[in-house]
This record gives structure tokens, sequence and C-alpha cells, in this order.
């Protein structure tokens, strides 16, 4: 099984976006996926609830009882296990970067975020956590090729963490905030639309990022 955990200090910044999108494009694409919401504002339980599909699967749970709700993921043959986080740099985001086989960082292009995603990857770094960064929410270019001020500058900042960051940046886009009236996210209803296309990239590299990084069940 393969855990992968959305972690950032600073709120909003894209944390339960990332961690429904890509569990919603690792069930389309055949994984067994569970997402765990160890968050107290439980934003992805709330998603989850209100979708009539109950695929994928979800758990909540009190951090303390996050081995426990791995352990139980890995035992019902769960491929992939997505963890929303509570926006924290304290330790519980130690403790999920441990367990976790990746930890990605979503960060926004503000100069407020990246100073911010440096308490984030402090603790990825302190504890040797494999982790990587992904820019979220950035600016659509006016025209192909023309690549923002904004994203330029945050692409730039973020290198200097000296952690891998994603290939693919993912746009701000209305198809990423707003699930249908049945909870289903734009990914599902337009499978060729930028959203899906995006999430598509990012969960690829995440893919090749996490491919020796297997769960063991402990305790
Ligand atoms: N790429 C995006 N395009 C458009 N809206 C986005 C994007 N990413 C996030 N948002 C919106 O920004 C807001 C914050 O995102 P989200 O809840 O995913 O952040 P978070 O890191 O989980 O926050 P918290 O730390 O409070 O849990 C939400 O309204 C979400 O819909
Ligand atoms: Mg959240």
């Amino acid at each position: 099984m393969k855990v992968l955990a959305l972690l950032s200090q600073k709120g909003g910044a894209g944390k339960t976006t990332l961690a429904v999108h890509l569990a919603v494009h690792a069930h389309l694409s055949g994984e067994r996926v569970a997402l765990i919401d160890i968050d107290p504002q439980r934003s992805a339980g709330d998603w989850w609830r209100a979708r009539e599909d109950k695929m994928p699967a979800l758990a909540e749970c009190h951090p303390r009882h996050l081995v426990d709700a791995l352990n139980q993921a890995a035992s019902r043959s769960i491929g992939v296990t997505i963890l929303d986080t509570p926006p924290q740099a304290g330790p519980v985001a130690e403790m999920v970067a441990g367990l976790a086989g990746l930890s990605l960082i979503p960060c926004r292009p503000s100069p407020i975020d990246l100073r911010s995603t440096q308490r984030t990857v402090d603790i990825v770094k302190k504890v040797r956590a494999r982790a990587g960064i992904v820019l979220n929410a950035c600016p659509l270019a006016r025209r192909e090729g023309a690549e923002p001020s904004i994203t330029r500058e945050a692409r730039e900042g973020v290198a200097e963490f000296d952690i891998p960051v994603a290939p693919v940046i993912i746009s701000h886009q209305a198809a990423l905030s707003h699930p249908t009236m049945d909870g289903r996210t734009y990914i599902e209803v337009f499978r060729d639309g930028r959203a899906a296309y995006e999430i598509g990239e990012l969960w690829a590299w995440l893919v090749y990022m996490a491919r020796d990084a297997d769960y063991r069940p402990s305790r």
C-alpha cells in the first residue's frame, strides 16, 4: 500500500482539494483508494458525505489512531491511502510525515505562502521523510506559453527549498473548488478537462516518486 500525505501548516494551501481530487483520480484509474481525514475540520469527510458515490472509501480519525487506520486499510487490500491533515507544523505533522511513504506539500504562489511553507519543509527534512512540493492555485496564462510572473517567481521560490518540485503546476480553476450537486468532482464529469489533466499529471509524478515506498503495517 502507498501512503500519500497532504501536508502544510498554511491553512487554505489546497491540502483537502488535492487530497480529494487525487483520491478520485486514483480511483478512476482502477486503484483501491482510501481517503483518511485526520483534520478535525473534517473537510474531506464533509465532501465525502455529500457524495452519492461512496468510492473512494473514507475513514476519519484522531491523529493518535492513524496507525490503526492505516493498518486496517492495508488489511483490506487498499492500494493507495491518501491522508488529509490539519494545518499544523507540530508533532502531528512530524508523525504523519514519518508514516507516509510520500508527503506532498501544496503551496500557493505568494510570498506569504512561500515563507510559511518553509516550516513544513523543515519538518519533512527533520524526520527525513520523502516529500515533494506542488504549486497550487496559480493564475492561468492568458495565452499558451506566457507564464504569469506570479507563477515564475513562485517556481523560483520553491526551487530554493531543496526538495523535489512537481513538474506540473495546478492552476486556479473553479472546476477544482465546486463539486456538482451529487457531490461528484468536475474531474469525474469532464474527464478531458484541464483540471483532470493537471491532477492526472500530478498523480503520475507522485506514483513515480513513491515507487519503492510501501507501507509496512506495524503494532
Ligand atoms: N487549484 C485551485 N483552484 C481553485 N480553488 C482552489 C484550488 N485549490 C484550493 N482551492 C480553494 O481554496 C480553498 C482552500 O482550499 P483547501 O480547503 O483545499 O485548503 P486546505 O489546505 O485543505 O485548508 P485547511 O488548512 O484549512 O484544511 C477552498 O475553497 C478550495 O476550494
Ligand atoms: Mg483542509
